[in-house]
């Protein structure tokens, strides 16, 4: 293992080369990457660096987006299967109905979702700053793809806006149970509650916090209470730990999203050793989906 982990690092400097990783990598991937962070973090973290190489530890809208947001790097993905099913979940052909119904709507994407979708939307946002970006948009209707469960938290922090909901949804996050989390809370009766809004709402109705990855993260590190129950995929709980080393987590279900566990360190070797895997997107697509990623990068500022 740490022969592997040396390879990486020299391979990292001869091509000045950066490893990202979402919070829901594995542990050994995490511990390797440059950088850890939620969507929003890494997104900005692709559009900064100077790094001629970026290698994206998440899924393929991620390493999508680093490559939009910087078409002169050169993105590689450890593993091309690494894609959330979410993404796909919204179609052009609604979001044209949308638009011929609302004459001010604005179609308001998750940065979960293809470049494609992207195209076709005004704005792009992470779980981390959809509220702020929705409520600063001077259109009433909204059309929220692809997560329902997102759109519906965000229409309740933001009820002067008509919020229109899409069918998708996160297959790890929606099959976290409020009879569960309920279970768990009479278990631990000090622990918070701390939960994914693209949880169902049955779960969200018993979360004390509503936040990304890194919200999640941050709350449990500068709170006073000592146990927590967490209700996201459990990757968070590398940092959670390494950071909260006093405290105690309980992880609803204990969740694994299959895809982001696709990257490891062999297979970051392979990308780094071969440049093989790495992202393209055409052109029309690049310029179509930079758009609404710059405007979301603007308006979370
Ligand atoms: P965050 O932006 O909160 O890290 O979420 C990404 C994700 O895929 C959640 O399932
Ligand atoms: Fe997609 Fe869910 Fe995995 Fe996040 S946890 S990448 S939303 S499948």
């Amino acid at each position: 293992m740490n022969e592997l982990v040396n390879e990486i690092n020299t391979l990292k400097k001869e091509k000045n080369a950066v490893i990202l990783a979402h919070y829901y990598a594995t542990n050994e991937v995490q511990e390797i990457a440059d950088y850890i962070g939620d969507s929003y973090y890494l997104a900005k973290v692709a559009k900064s660096t100077d790094a001629d190489i970026i290698v994206f530890c998440g899924v393929s809208f991620m390493g999508e987006s680093a490559k939009i947001l910087n078409p002169d790097k050169t993105v590689l993905m450890p593993d091309m299967l690494a894609d959330c099913p979410m993404a796909h979940m919204a179609e052009i052909e609604t979001i044209e109905k949308m638009r011929a119904s609302y004459e001010d709507l604005a179609v308001v994407c998750y940065i979960n979702s293809t470049a494609e979708l992207k195209c076709h939307s005004d704005v792009c946002v992470t779980s981390s700053n959809a509220v702020h970006i929705v409520k600063s948009l001077p259109n009433k209707n909204i059309f929220f793809i692809p997560d329902e469960n997102l759109g519906r938290f965000v229409a309740e922090q933001v009820p002067e806006k008509n919020i229109i909901l899409n069918k998708g949804f996160c297959h790890v996050h929606v099959s976290m149970t409020a009879a569960t989390v309920q279970t768990m809370k009479e278990n631990h009766p000090a622990a918070l509650v701390l939960a994914h809004p693209e949880c169902k709402q049955e779960v969200l109705n018993l979360a004390d916090y509503i936040g990304s990855t890194a919200g999640i993260i941050d709350y449990a590190t500068n709170s006073p209470k000592k146990e927590f129950i967490i209700c996201t995929e459990s990757g968070v709980g590398y940092e959670l730990e390494k950071k909260n080393q006093d405290k105690t987590f309980y992880y609803a279900d204990l969740k694994f999203c299959p895809n982001m566990k696709k990257n490891s360190l062999e297979k970051i070797c392979h990308v780094l050793k071969t440049g093989e895997n790495a992202v393209e997107v055409n052109d029309e697509i690049c310029s179509g989906s930079l758009k609404p990623l710059n405007r979301m990068l603007e308006l979370a500022k």
